[in-house]
């Protein structure tokens, strides 16, 4: 697969079962996604791997910071189930003279972007997950997050449903993102 078709074919997967890609090769995925863009080479982040019971933890977590009747804790607690693996995205920004925060955060959407092509080029479904629950302080607490860190959500993977193709993407308008300030660029030009 080269990049174009890997980047085509990619679609988050939202129906996925077991199994998921194991430690060893979830590191392997991750050594490569950390050959991403990063301004100071600073990698200001860090993941958090969920299995098993661990999703259960975090349901729990969330539950109570979503709060509500006993049936609606119950569907939040059971959200975290949805995929064999969850990879929580940790952002651990630090003060640095030259990179503000704002592109710590850019380096670190680059990793995770560059893993979910790893892990779809492997034949591993994902889908990034966020959420109001996402950096609330039960679920915080139970990543055991420093003050300083905050939670970017989950990369739900596991077996995408070969049965469940995901709908074709809409058209997009590539030249209305494009501008130029001497040649026109655009419709017509
Ligand atoms: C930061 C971020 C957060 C996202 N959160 C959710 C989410 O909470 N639930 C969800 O179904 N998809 C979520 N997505 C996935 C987008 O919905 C998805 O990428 C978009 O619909 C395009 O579909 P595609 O990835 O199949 O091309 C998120 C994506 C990003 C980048």
């Amino acid at each position: 697969m080269n990049v174009e078709q890997t980047v085509l074919a990619r679609r988050s997967a939202t129906r996925l079962t077991g199994p998921g890609p194991d430690d060893r090769e979830l590191a392997e995925l991750v050594e490569l996604a950390m050959t991403a863009p990063d301004h100071g080479r600073l990698s200001p982040w860090r993941l958090v791997v969920l299995r098993g019971d661990e999703r259960r933890l975090l349901g729990e977590a969330m539950a109570e910071a979503a709060g509500g009747e006993p049936a609606d804790r119950e569907r939040t607690a059971a959200k975290p189930l949805r995929a064999p693996l969850l990879i929580t995205v940790v952002l651990c920004p630090r003060d640095h003279p030259k990179v503000p925060r704002w592109e710590q955060l850019a380096a670190t959407v680059c990793a995770v972007q560059t893993l979910i092509l790893l892990l779809h080029e492997r034949g591993w479904g994902s889908v990034w997950r966020t959420g109001a629950l996402t950096d609330a302080p039960p679920v915080r607490g139970v990543l055991g997050l420093a003050d300083t860190e905050q939670s970017l959500g989950w990369l739900y993977v596991g077996t995408p449903d070969a049965r469940r193709p995901a709908a074709p993407r809409p058209p997009v308008d590539a030249r209305s993102k494009l501008s130029s300030l001497l040649a026109p660029v655009g419709p017509g030009a």
